[in-house]
């Protein structure tokens, strides 16, 4: 098992040239396997996520190649219409083949899907909403079959009881091929909902909306090939901006999608730091110090502020000055992280969905583990702004959503070395 060995107190300064989104990549490459011709997508992010998605890919027949950060999917073979479950288990996101391979031969076979651990991770909104475009859906032993009659979905208007990424995601890959209108109401407004549909616009898609609560898909006959620019990584952003926040110094973030951003920086500004934002890049210097942020940090859907942002920026806050209150609105279990700041010198009280930070004036080293990707993210910021040594293992969650994680960190002057 590789750990990270990672010795902080120094501040960081560099550039950094973002990653495509992991969130985007994997949605959109489920797409790639509707209708014919060929994707060809851009700034594919080489994660272990996105491999497990090329691996799904090919196992349904289709011919998935990923290097230097393109990703070339031919559709053309992929009769496949059974995930098997060791590869449902890899990551959450397998979940969202389910929408396409109905959209594609109208039968699926999938499973319960893996990926982080963050409290119940249900699928109710994504097969309730399937059945309404006319999936029969039964569930054998953990084993979910979902069989179209006639073979293709039609048009639906759901209405989501929580604009829930993954179910907007999937209804909108079963419904663009679907016969008829379908109208999503309270949809998720994510950017990575706009990234997929703007994917599949450019195939020949008809969906209008996206970005709002209210998107309207009407269904086509067929969708083409494409070249596709995967946007840019938002909460890795999140992530190396916390980091030097954290730790101190200077950087600018390259390949930024600033708007999309907003939301995590308007809070992070609160912190005293110095942030300018121009079109596609972000500067910001700390003096490695923050201020505690006075208003409560609830996690939202967006436009609010993102629960994957919440673990690494309070890792960044652990050392602030005063008292910093977060409260967990999405997931009922994403405060795994503060078991190893606590041990790192942090003060944290987790009391249901609020953690109250109380900032401490130094961190020191510690071995510790990730136990999920953003979690474990946030255990390496609290590591560059501790004194001395920590030993962080369980860093497969990392590469799950960071490119290269310890490169861009070195970029960034911090020291840190895989072992
Ligand atoms: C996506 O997960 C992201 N994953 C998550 O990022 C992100 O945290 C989350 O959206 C919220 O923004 C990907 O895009 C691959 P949801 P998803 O469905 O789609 C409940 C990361 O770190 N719910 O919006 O699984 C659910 O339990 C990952 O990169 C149901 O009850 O999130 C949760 O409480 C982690 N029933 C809430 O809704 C359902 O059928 C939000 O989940 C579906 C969801």
């Amino acid at each position: 098992m590789q750990e990270f060995i990672i010795t902080g107190g120094r501040p960081l300064s560099g550039e950094l040239t973002l990653q495509g989104s992991k969130n985007s990549s994997l949605p959109i490459m489920a797409a790639a396997l509707l209708g014919g011709g060929e994707t060809v997508l851009k700034s594919c992010p080489e994660l272990t996520d996105v491999y497990s998605a090329s691996r799904i890919l090919n196992c349904l027949g289709c011919k998935c190649s990923i290097s230097d950060g393109t990703a070339v999917i031919d559709p053309a073979g992929a009769e496949g219409s059974e995930i098997p479950e060791n590869l449902m288990r890899e990551m959450r996101s397998s979940i969202m083949f389910m929408g396409a391979i109905l959209g594609r031969t109208g039968e699926c076979t999938v499973s319960i899907p893996g990926g982080c651990e963050l409290g119940p991770r249900p699928i109710d909104m994504h097969l309730a909403a399937l059945k309404k475009m006319g999936a029969d859906i039964s569930d054998k032993g953990g084993r979910i079959r979902c069989r179209i009659n006639g073979g293709r979905a039609h048009g639906a208007r759901i209405t989501l009881p929580f604009p829930s990424v993954g179910a907007t995601e999937n209804i909108i890959l079963c419904a663009v091929t679907a016969g008829g209108e379908t109208i999503v109401n309270n949809a998720a407004r994510e950017p990575e909902i706009c990234d997929l549909c703007g994917f599949l616009r450019a195939r020949g898609a008809d969906i209008k909306g996206d970005g709002g609560s209210s998107i309207v898909i009407n269904g086509v006959e067929e969708l083409h090939g494409c070249e596709y620019t995967i946007m840019p990584d938002r909460i890795a952003g999140a992530t190396y901006l916390s980091m030097t926040a954290a730790a101190g110094g200077e950087m600018i973030l390259k390949n930024a999608c600033v708007a999309e951003t907003e939301p995590f920086l308007s809070v992070l500004e609160q912190t005293g730091c110095t942030i300018y934002a121009g079109r596609d890049k972000i500067y910001l210097r700390s003096c490695g110090r923050l201020r505690a942020v006075r208003e409560r940090i609830r996690t939202m859907p967006h436009p609010g502020f993102p629960t994957d942002a919440q673990a690494v920026l309070m890792a960044a806050l652990v050392r602030a000055e005063g008292t910093s209150v977060f409260e967990e609105n999405i997931f009922d279990c994403r405060y795994r992280h503060t078991a190893a700041l606590i041990k790192m010198g942090a003060d944290i009280e987790v009391m249901g969905k609020v953690a109250v930070v109380r900032g401490v004036s130094r961190l020191h080293g510690a071995e510790i583990e990730a136990t999920d990707l953003r979690g474990g993210a946030a255990m390496a910021v609290a590591a560059l702004a501790a004194e001395g040594t920590t030993r962080l293992s369980g860093i497969a969650h990392i590469d799950r959503g960071y490119e290269k994680f310890e490169e861009a960190v070195s970029r960034l002057g911090g020291d840190i070395r895989r072992v």
